[in-house]
């Protein structure tokens, strides 16, 4: 009797057990975020043995930075985002202008990216290079730099692709005008503009989540106040923009997010709702039937967004980009390796030079 109700015993405990396996595995599995498919030459583990060590070196780094620092976090995100739109995510915005002419830097859109974000990725290849040898991307950097600038405010922790190599080429002003829309566009322009890349309305609503962190110019939306108040904006909200930007050649900055400026969380899908979104494009996604729906999900399920901005991000982060032996590992983020070559031979001849 008693072996009887110990076989009952087990062979319930068994049941049991299982179903609670069974149940979490589909815990584990509805929480696993998913990813878009990888183009061809990126993979999740590019560097392991080349670099092992490449994302905690980054990651270390970032977080001394933005302790002094929490906008360069917002400057970081922006210029992955820069990068990836404009020839795809290759570094090309990366490169300072030549002699040959302006670079993608001086395009309009790029003149508000800023000067320290440029100079921590290069610090960043810096640190990685002298511990791995010339063997990650400044595009990998930048896409690295962009993930821990998300997760380090309180985003999401995704994992990014790795592979992509630098450009040889930036783009002309009106290549890169053409590939980031304006501030003052609608969801039908963004939707369109998105659409060339591949990218459809749901990225559209996740992406802008970016907007979550970081600052803006009056000039980006001084259509909304001049010469007459955008009717969709808050009146309070308005009334404050007046006060950072009080006449229509103003040139303060402002809060994307007002609830939480340098918080990485969806409350600027919450101030979408509350008629506060700082630019067209931004408000304008809570007016348009299409995305309506889309930024009210967000608002109210976090973890939606966070999926969603994370898939996006992979998506985005994939676009065009130079693999296999395409383009080149730059030994200097801002330079192309053979103007880096030919420059250093010019200072040695002029050292030479000037021992005469
Ligand atoms: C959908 C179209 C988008 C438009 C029209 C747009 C436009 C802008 C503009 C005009 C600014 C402020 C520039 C200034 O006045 O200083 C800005 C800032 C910013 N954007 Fe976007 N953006 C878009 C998408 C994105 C995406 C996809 C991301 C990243 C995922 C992003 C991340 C940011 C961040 C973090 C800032 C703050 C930068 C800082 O504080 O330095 N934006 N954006």
């Amino acid at each position: 009797m008693a072996s009887t109700i110990k076989s009952l015993t087990s062979f319930l405990f068994l049941i049991s057990s299982s179903f609670l396996l069974h149940s979490s595995f589909h815990v584990t599995k509805a929480q696993a975020q998913s990813y878009p498919p990888l183009v061809e030459g990126l993979s999740w583990d590019f560097y392991d043995n080349s670099c092992p060590k490449l994302e905690s070196i980054i990651r270390k780094q970032l977080k001394k930075v933005f302790k002094q620092n929490i906008g360069l976090a917002a400057g970081l995100l922006r210029l992955h985002f820069h990068d990836c739109f404009v020839r795809g995510c290759d570094g090309s915005v990366l490169l300072a202008g030549s002699a040959s002419g302006p670079s993608e830097q001086d395009a309009p859109p790029n003149l508000t990216l800023r000067l320290e974000a440029f100079q921590t990725i290069d610090d960043l290849r810096r640190r990685v290079h002298k511990r791995c040898g010339r063997v990650v991307s400044c595009s990998d950097v930048t896409a690295l730099a962009a993930r821990d600038a998300v997760y380090l405010s309180g985003g999401p922790n995704y994992s990014v692709p790795l592979g992509r190599r630098d450009g040889l080429n930036f783009a002309t002003r009106n290549e890169t005008l053409s590939f980031l829309p304006p501030p003052t566009s609608n969801t039908s322009a963004l939707i369109t503009s998105l659409a060339k890349l591949n990218l459809d309305a749901y990225d559209l609503v996740a992406l802008s989540g970016g907007h979550t962190i970081g600052i803006g110019h009056c000039g980006s939306f001084r259509n909304r106040l001049y010469p007459t108040q955008d009717p969709v904006m808050d009146k309070t909200f308005a009334k404050n923009l007046y006060g950072t930007c009080p006449t229509s050649n103003s040139n303060d900055t402002t809060v994307l997010d007002i609830r939480s400026p340098n918080r990485f969380d969806n409350k600027y899908y919450v101030d979408l709702m509350n008629r506060q979104g700082l630019f067209t494009s931004d408000q304008d996604l809570y007016t348009d039937r299409r995305t309506k729906g889309v930024v009210t999900s967000f608002a109210i399920d976090q973890q939606l967004f966070f999926e969603r901005f994370a898939y996006s991000m992979v998506k985005m982060g994939q676009l065009s980009v130079l693999t296999g032996n395409q383009g080149e590992i730059r030994a200097n983020c801002s330079i192309r390796n053979v103007d880096l070559f030919l420059s250093s031979v010019v200072e040695d001849g002029e050292k030479g030079l000037s021992q005469f």
